[in-house]
């Protein structure tokens, strides 16, 4: 499509973390279309272990990722010569999964003399909404909850971001997967509560909805901590061992779901009141759990929020939401970012704009 400059094809790559993916998307004017998406999820291997294991998430993401990118291609039915702009994920993440999307990337960009984007992981993530059928109109709140982080951000434009509430522990899907741990259930353990919740009693079991202490008195009211909730179905556990009676995996996993869910929701919902936005976003792996999805939309048509999710397929690790990412990038001005760009394990998301200087911070 490089003879026609309204038109841009992306080629974008995600390997932060389990799943090594390769998307290609296509945006004129400001319609956007995403002709190939591919993920190759390292999931079983990594259950074995019981969480991700970054050794081995690098060597699968080495072995993966040059045929998703043919694959890619063959779907998309093109050639590289109908690429305009090559992404990839750069932070953050696990140091050494991330390298190997930054230099497949950049090795494809100099090849084919083309730009080449690094793309922070949780600006990928916000950008997953854009993959809905109908997308939130600026400025909104967004719930970003997956493994690694719990956040509530106010995203002015598809490159400003506040961020206004966070978790000062374990990130949401980081509970869901120790609590599934220490139920016996397997990684991730997202789905698994999930499956197990739809078969158990929610009120069974009355947990903590922690909140986060002010240390002048009163507490921070968009932040999380989920730590303290963890630890709560441990006792439950041990409880019910040392009485000799078999655990009800069931109901203690709705009451463990139902008590996330519902400092998401209330939260959430105060945060979009309170800063007076008519719109709430919810994006990240564990904003497919079909509770959340259900309750938050249930509470904010209460309070009349207009409610916008990324589609279910597009919550957990992906790439398709990197190609987003990066022609949101390139329509906001944005020509290219250093070839020289490395990777970074940690990078705040309100400095995501780094990634595009001439002089590269790492
Ligand atoms: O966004 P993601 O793929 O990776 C990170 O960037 O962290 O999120 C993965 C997390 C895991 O902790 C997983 O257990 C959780 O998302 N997750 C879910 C569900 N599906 C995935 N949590 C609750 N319910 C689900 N259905
Ligand atoms: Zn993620």
């Amino acid at each position: 499509m490089r003879d026609n400059p309204i038109v841009q094809t992306v080629l974008a790559l995600e390997t932060s973390c389990d799943e090594s993916a390769v998307a290609i998307a296509r945006s004129e004017a400001d319609q956007f279309s995403l002709i190939a998406s591919l993920v190759a999820s390292q999931v079983e291997e990594h259950a074995k272990w019981g969480g991700v294991v970054p050794e081995i998430a690098s060597r699968r993401h080495l072995e993966s990722l040059p045929f998703l990118v043919g694959d890619a291609l063959n779907d998309a039915g093109i050639k590289m010569d109908e690429i305009d702009v090559i992404a990839a994920t750069v932070a953050p993440g696990l140091s050494g999964a991330l390298m190997v999307g930054s230099v497949t990337g950049r090795t494809l960009a100099s090849l084919f003399g083309l730009p080449y984007l690094g793309i922070h992981h949780l600006e990928a993530h916000l950008a997953s909404v854009h993959l809905a059928n109908s997308a939130p109109k600026f400025p909104y709140i967004v719930l970003l909850v997956s493994g690694g982080h719990t956040e509530l951000i106010n995203v002015q434009s598809p490159t400003k971001f506040i961020r206004l509430g966070r978790s000062h522990d374990d990130a949401a899907g980081e509970a869901f997967d120790k609590v599934a741990r220490l139920l016996g259930m397997t990684y991730p353990g997202g789905p698994a509560i999930q499956q197990a919740a739809k078969k158990g009693n929610p009120g069974k079991f009355s947990l903590p909805k922690c909140k986060v202490s002010k240390p002048g008195g009163g507490f921070y009211p968009y932040d999380f901590s989920f730590s303290g909730l963890k630890t709560a179905v441990l006792r439950e556990v041990e409880s019910i061992q040392k009485q000799g009676e078999e655990i009800p995996f069931k109901d203690l996993a709705a009451s463990f779901e139902k008590a996330v869910v519902d400092v998401l929701v209330d939260r959430s919902i105060k945060c979009v009141l309170d800063h007076r936005v008519e719109t709430l976003v919810m994006v990240g792996g564990v904003a497919a759990n079909d509770r959340l999805r259900r309750v938050m939309n249930q509470k904010a048509a209460q309070d009349g929020i207009e409610v916008h999710m990324a589609p279910k397929a597009f919550c957990t690790d992906n790439a398709a939401m990197v190609a987003a990412a990066a022609l949101l990038r390139l329509k906001s001005g944005v020509s290219s970012s250093s070839i020289e760009l490395g990777v970074s394990a940690r990078l705040p998301l309100d400095q995501a704009g780094e990634l595009y200087k001439s002089i590269p911070p790492f």
